[in-house]
């Protein structure tokens, strides 16, 4: 559950589509939170386990042994499946089974609580300041868990066929139902693996207008990809020398997917670093912070 400003937090990323950046996201956010604040823990309870597996934490993922049916519907206690990535970043690894983990919680008692009270609860402000989860693409009683438990959500997009569904889709099948049963904030709307020009019509520029146009841009949208009416006209008129917003798509940050490491191991001169240093900052304050001309204001 969530804590004050100051306090400790968990975030869920998630959005309902595939390939829109959610672990890539979760894992370099729980790095760069790790990273600032000595720990982290990033749970992954996306059956496809593609964090666990990149990791190279493969056998937990196909082991015989469910772990997350162990904690999550019986008594094991989650330090003991908790495996170390890096310095100060551990891993609630998935298992393949996870799908029969989603069919036992529909019958469960508190099925939707389970991760709150198993995992997050006994951990968050304990054993770590902050958790990040990496949801499936699904809505299901996985997905439910991970809001119950976080009451924040980070939602990544990637300019593809259909962004706008899966942000439409989101925000009104995930985050409005959810609402109607208990706290949930979105923390920030991330786009990621821009890479057209944004003085053309393409697909880059219609999803920074459409987020930067939300009703709640100005709650959600980070620094790196706030665009004012002025920062249009600049980049319209060709003298726009900021740099360019969202999270630029970078090949160290698939290769560093690739090789098993957030992208700080992978490449700590990677220029997108601080993007997700934004968002961990915006995970530790629970909001975005932008001063009167809109900049990033120090912590
Ligand atoms: N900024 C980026 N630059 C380059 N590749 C990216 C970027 N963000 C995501 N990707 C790549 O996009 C693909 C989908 O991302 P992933 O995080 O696996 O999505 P999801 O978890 O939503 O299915 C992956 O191959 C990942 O490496
Ligand atoms: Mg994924």
């Amino acid at each position: 559950m969530t804590d004050n400003e100051t306090g400790s937090r968990a975030v869920a990323v998630g959005v309902l589509k595939g390939g829109f950046a959610k672990t890539t996201t979760a894992i370099n956010l729980a790095r760069e939170l790790s990273y600032r604040n000595e720990s982290a823990l990033v749970v992954d309870l996306d059956d496809n386990g593609h964090m666990t597996q990149n990791l190279g934490f493969t056998e937990a993922y196909e082991s015989g042994t469910n772990h997350v049916f162990d904690v999550l519907l019986d008594e094991a206690d989650p330090r003991e499946v908790i495996v170390n990535v890096v310095d100060g970043l551990d891993l609630f690894p998935a298992h393949r089974d996870l799908e029969d983990v989603q069919t036992q919680l529909k019958n469960a008692m508190g099925g939707s609580t389970r991760l709150n009270a198993r995992v997050i609860e006994p951990l968050l402000g304990d054993e770590y300041d902050y958790v990040v989860v990496d949801c499936p693409a699904n809505q299901g009683k996985l997905n439910e868990n991970a809001l119950y438990a976080t009451n924040n959500l980070i939602i990544p997009v990637r300019p593809e066929t259909g962004y706008d569904s899966g942000i439409h889709n989101t925000v009104n099948r995930l985050v409005k139902e959810a609402r109607q049963y208990f706290e949930l904030d979105i923390l920030a709307v991330v786009p990621s693996g821009l890479s057209q020009r944004l003085d053309q019509d393409r697909r880059d520029r219609a999803l920074l207008e459409e987020i930067n146009s939300m009703e709640i841009a100005d709650s959600v949208v980070p620094n790196f990809c706030r665009l004012t009416a002025d920062d249009w006209a600049a980049i319209d008129e060709g003298r726009y020398d900021d740099p360019l917003p969202g999270i630029r798509h970078r090949s160290a940050i698939d290769d560093a997917n690739d090789a098993g490491l957030p992208l700080r191991e992978y490449d700590a001169g990677c220029d997108q670093l601080s993007c997700y240093d934004e968002l961990a900052r915006i995970v530790e304050r629970g909001r975005v912070v932008r001063d009167e001309s809109g900049e990033e204001v120090a912590p």
